[in-house]
């Protein structure tokens, strides 16, 4: 695997690979990979020709009061784990590379962006829509690989990448879960052992609701009761929100006959997590 920091590298690499006939297959990630991360490579290797990731730890997607500074940052080991997953390619480059320090120009995803997480975290959707559409436009991939597990992100891009005409395909994942059904993210490894076992209301919740939903009820209101009982339940954990949505639009739906999803946000200890179900 070719470890490349810099954009001109990084779009002088992928050309090859594209003169070569072979199509490309991209997966962006921050890095403190886990098994999530390795379902989206392991996909891209089964539906394209050569894969490249992305290892950025993007600072315009945090707050101030967020967790920039202390996320976890495990570079060694991750390219150890990507290099044996047969990744040809991978850019990790410094803030500056990415940003200079006169950048002024955002890509906003209106109406989306204030949905779900973004109303707690707001700008973080537009440091995620601009991080990515520079990605997409360095790598230029055919295929960009994306985990289900973060939902509201998904519909961003999705959105973004339609209105903005990019020539990609995303592709949306299953989110990978541990044995006891915590959803794997990067920001498990803040939690401590007692936390750990409180984290698990956010499956749990979920799946309270797709049993209510499983057994024919599709008033949003009564299966949104329903999870928020369920996560009462659990002392330590604070919800953020607890919702049923639109995938696309992320917008509130009072029922669910169609399909939804159901989404749920919440703080253990001082670690915010994120989970969500497809109804
Ligand atoms: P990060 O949190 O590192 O996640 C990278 C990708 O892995 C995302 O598409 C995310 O949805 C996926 N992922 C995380 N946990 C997963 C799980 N348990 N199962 C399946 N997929 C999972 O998301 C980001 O980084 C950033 O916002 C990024 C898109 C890279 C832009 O900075």
């Amino acid at each position: 695997m070719r470890i490349l920091r810099s954009i001109s590298e990084t779009r002088a690499a992928v050309r090859a690979m594209r003169a070569a006939g072979r199509s490309i297959g991209f997966v962006p990630t921050m890095g403190a990979l886990h098994a999530g991360h390795i379902s989206l490579v392991r996909a891209a290797r089964a539906s394209c020709d050569a894969t490249v990731a992305s290892i950025f730890v993007n600072p315009t997607q945090f707050a101030p009061n967020e967790d920039f500074s202390k996320y976890p940052r495990t570079f060694d080991a991750d390219c150890n784990a990507l290099d044996r997953e047969g990744v040809e390619i991978l850019f990790a480059p410094s803030a500056e590379e990415m940003y200079s320090n006169v950048s002024s120009t955002f890509v906003d995803v209106e109406g989306v962006s204030d949905r779900l997480d973004g109303v707690s975290r707001p700008g973080h959707f537009r440091g995620v829509a601009t991080v990515v559409a520079k990605l997409f436009h360095i790598v230029g991939p055919d295929r960009a690989f994306f985990g289900q597990k973060d939902a509201a992100q998904l519909a961003v891009l999705k959105k973004m990448v339609r209105e903005l005409n990019f020539p990609v395909e995303i592709v949306a994942c299953p989110i990978v879960r541990e044995p006891d059904g915590l959803a794997m993210s990067s920001r498990n490894r803040y939690l401590s052992p007692e936390e750990r076992k409180q984290a698990l209301a956010l499956h749990r919740a979920l799946q309270e609701m797709a049993r209510l939903a499983t057994n024919g009820i599709t008033a949003a209101g009564k299966l949104i009761a329903a999870g928020e009982e369920s996560l009462a339940k659990e002392p330590g954990v604070r919800v953020d929100y607890c919702k049923i949505v639109n995938s696309d639009t992320l917008e509130d739906v009072v029922d669910i006959s169609a399909g939804a999803l159901a989404a749920v946000a919440a703080f253990v200890g001082t670690t915010r997590l994120i989970d969500n179900l497809l109804l």
